[in-house]
């Protein structure tokens, strides 16, 4: 590995990947814990917080809305909650930065608060799509105004009230956001999901001391509850951790453990895709903490096989999909992996279809793309440039598959994988020492 000046890495190849791995905090939740410690009564600690710049970020819009917040330790946070509703304005727009979960959840509460906030991101994210944020909050009473609606969000708060909404793509951010507006609404909000998403959220409300009401259909508070401060430990990000089971796929002889791995049902399909494309997994639930299994994941080199992901899989793995991408770039020649109905991908940190089809194509690997997905063959690859798109996820990936190139694979946008994952980069190096 060679670290550029700028903003590139180049990775070698390497012929092992082993050892023993944390992977950060996990991003889902270090948000909702940060969110819901500001709206609780008294003082909550937070430990094992994602050190990545997303929840940096909402650390800092908390901030710019009145609430105290200390670091304690590297990983570990103290939050002063203001109480429900008892945010204060902010003088300047808040930055979101790259983080579509703080805008998304933060409009929420911002909704429910009786003044102005202006929410902004840097350019990926005043891409993103909000209409689906805008137009649940506007119905419970919030004024929204954003130009094709698009960031910046100017947001004028007030009094909310109930509403039943079915998003129209799954999406946990917009059901987070909806369910905490409607934690300050009168009344009762539900949300409604055809396809179950992540519920950390629910989890998070219920840790906090929230009743929250699930049924086969959807998921419902009751507005005003009061909240509870807690002291909270954050469970790894499986995410993060997914990168780490696609190296072991693609090295022969690899062994690789990760502990202390957030084992939510809600994201563990992944496990299952890894399995059908022939990797061995094993993986152990040790505990749980605030309602979230913790566990421990063990995985080596097993001969890998085409694979694919259908479309009701993907919003349970979108996260995933780059570096089920990589495994499959790593491959046999001639093994293929094929995702559709994964659309969302394209409104994600980048067009992560094209970004990722673009780069696999550098390094090798043949793939097409569809509108809502893509299908990639797995040849021999030859290393080269490739362009991460200023998107963590995709320069994780490409890393990862550039382990097993005939040649060094340079990176552009690498340092985007702070993002999510500070340290990745070192962590290749070791395990693949
Ligand atoms: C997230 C939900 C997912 C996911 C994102 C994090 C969350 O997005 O892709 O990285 O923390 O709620 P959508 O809910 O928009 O699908």
């Amino acid at each position: 590995m060679l670290r550029a000046p700028a903003d590139t890495i180049t990775i070698l190849p390497a012929s092992h990947a082993t050892g023993r791995v944390r992977v950060p905090g996990d991003k889902s939740i270090s948000h909702r814990y940060a969110l819901l410690a500001a709206l609780a009564d008294g003082d909550s600690v937070i430990t094992g917080y994602s050190p990545g710049a997303d929840c940096a970020a909402t650390i800092e819009c908390l901030r710019g809305l009145g609430v105290t917040i200390r670091r304690t330790g590297p990983a570990s946070i103290a939050i002063a909650g203001r109480g429900l509703g008892g945010l204060l304005p902010s003088q300047t727009p808040l930055d979101a930065v790259n983080s579509g979960t703080t805008m998304r959840l933060l409009s929420g509460i911002a909704a429910a608060h009786p003044f102005r906030t202006i929410i902004t991101g840097d350019a990926s994210l005043q891409r993103r799509p909000m209409r689906r944020i805008i137009e649940p909050l506007t119905r419970m009473g919030a004024r929204i105004a954003a130009e094709g609606a698009r960031p910046p969000l100017t947001i004028d708060g007030g009094s909310l009230h109930g509403i039943s909404h079915e998003p129209e793509i799954p999406s946990a951010q917009v059901k987070s956001g909806v369910l905490l507006a409607g934690l300050h609404a009168s009344g009762r909000t539900r949300v409604m999901e055809r396809i179950p998403t992540r519920d950390h959220t629910e989890r998070a409300l219920e840790a906090f001391g929230a009743t929250v009401v699930r049924d086969q259909t959807g998921i419902e508070v009751e507005g005003g509850q009061q909240l509870q401060a807690r002291t909270l430990t954050v469970p790894g990000d499986i995410s993060g951790a997914a990168f780490w089971m696609a190296l072991a796929g693609g090295t022969p002889g690899s062994d690789i453990h990760i502990d202390g791995v957030g084992l939510n049902l809600s994201r563990i399909a992944v496990l299952e895709v890894f399995r059908r494309a022939g990797m061995h997994l094993e993986w152990s639930k040790d505990t749980e903490a605030a309602g979230e299994p913790v566990g421990t994941l063990h995985f080596s080199f097993g001969n890998s096989e085409s694979f694919g992901v259908e479309a009701s899989e993907a919003p349970l793995i979108i996260d995933e999909i780059p570096a089920l991408a990589s495994l499959a770039a790593m491959m046999p020649p001639g093994s293929t992996f094929s995702v559709r109905g994964a659309g969302e991908l394209r409104v994600k940190e980048s067009d992560r279809i094209s970004a990722l089809a673009d780069g696999f194509r550098a390094m090798g690997s043949a793939v097409e793309e569809f509108d809502d997905g893509f299908t990639l063959e797995a040849r021999p690859l030859t290393g080269g440039t490739v362009d991460a798109a200023g998107d963590h996820r995709l320069a994780m990936a490409f890393a990862i598959a550039a382990t097993r190139a005939a040649a060094p694979t340079t990176i552009s946008g690498a340092s985007s994988v702070d993002v999510s994952y500070p340290g990745f980069f070192d962590e290749l190096a070791r395990l693949t020492r």
